[in-house]
């Protein structure tokens, strides 16, 4: 554990995101991105609450203790047995983002409290994850009125993992209309739940556009959650792997970097190269019985570095500039490992 969370207190989300100062902000963290307990441990007693999503996440943090109202079952498409079960559980709050989801939470579980989960465009973000969830703002009013029909709680909206502060501008816009049809339809809309999305290189551009936003468009405040996942959950761990074994690329005329392979990979604990296109610059632990040897170049290095498996596709970093050479059985540092997107 390298960087302490306590670093990134959870009332900087009160202070930096509520642009009233009204006390009506609550921190919320997805589990999804890193559910080791000892970080959710660390969370939970940080007066931090969650956001779940499946029934296995729900399960975990009632374990803990947690009290079910500090959960919001944050998936717009749930199976029926986990609605089931997490409303059993006396979980209040989830999201939806479709009609046949108005139906089955109708069916199964009519007391849940729900947000509106709507579509925020972001072509930068690492994962579209509007893809694949979000009602667009046109189908909210549709779907508000149906909700109306069965008689469910919609308490407010919530928008989505975006990394760009302009589509956040958007989303921001769209939760308004969202809340302004939602009234005239007599709901009681409260909470403009923002998402996740945050991260330590842009968290504070992003809060400053958020708060502008929200103060533009909502006279009196909403209840204001985020739901960071990675923003606290990176920083907090940092992986170590062994050197197992090289390649000196020598002889060969083409300028290709050495190769290092080490004992995990993109199958482990580096999918989110996969997942979201992240880069890895690992540095050497110099452990005092390496820290002098003759035998080893103390000069700038290139290296390619792999994973553990046949697959080729298995290569943690195509380049690395290392600040001496890299030997068998050496132990690299990649630091900021601690959150993925999923
Ligand atoms: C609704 C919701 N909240 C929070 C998050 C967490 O995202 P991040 O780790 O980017 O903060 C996600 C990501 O999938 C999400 O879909």
């Amino acid at each position: 554990m390298d960087k302490c969370l306590a670093e990134y207190p959870s009332i900087l989300w009160s202070v930096t995101l509520d642009p009233y100062h009204s006390n009506k902000t609550d921190k919320i963290s997805a589990v999804k991105c890193n559910p080791d307990p000892k970080l959710l441990r660390l969370l939970a007693d940080m007066d931090v609450n969650f956001d779940c999503a499946s029934l296995a996440e729900i399960e975990q943090v009632l374990e803990m203790g947690v009290d079910p109202s500090r959960i919001i079952f944050a998936h717009p498409c749930k199976a029926r047995s986990a609605l089931l079960i997490a409303a059993q559980r006396d979980v209040r709050l989830t999201t939806f983002d479709n009609s046949d989801e108005l139906d089955k939470i109708h069916e199964i579980s009519p007391e849940l409290e729900l947000l509106l989960r709507i579509y925020a465009q972001d072509h930068t973000a690492k994962v579209a994850l509007g893809e694949k969830f979000g009602a667009p703002v046109e189908i909210a009013r549709t779907l508000l009125k149906k909700a109306r029909r069965l008689e469910l709680k919609v308490v407010g909206k919530v928008g989505s993992g975006a990394s760009n502060p302009n589509a956040f501008v958007t989303a921001v816009q769209h939760a308004k209309c969202v809340f302004d049809y939602g009234k005239s339809l007599e709901f009681d809309m409260q909470i403009l739940d923002v998402g996740g999305g945050f991260e330590d290189n842009n968290f504070e551009p992003m809060a400053h556009v958020l708060r502008k936003a929200i103060s533009r468009e909502f006279t009196s405040p909403p209840k204001l959650i985020a739901e960071p996942g990675r923003f606290y959950a990176s920083g907090f761990y940092t992986m170590v792997c062994q050197v197992v074994a090289r390649r000196i690329q020598k002889g060969i005329t083409t300028k290709l970097p050495d190769m290092l392979y080490l004992n995990d990979g993109l199958y482990g604990s580096f999918s989110m190269k996969w997942s979201e296109g992240k880069t890895f610059v690992p540095t050497l632990i110099e452990l005092p019985e390496i820290s002098a040897p003759a035998t080893r170049d103390w000069k700038r290095h290139r290296y390619s570095i792999w994973g553990p498996t046949c697959d080729s596709m298995d290569c943690i970093s195509k380049e690395v500039v290392m600040n001496q050479e890299i030997m068998i059985g050496d132990w690299l540092k990649f630091q900021d490992m601690g959150g993925k997107r999923y």
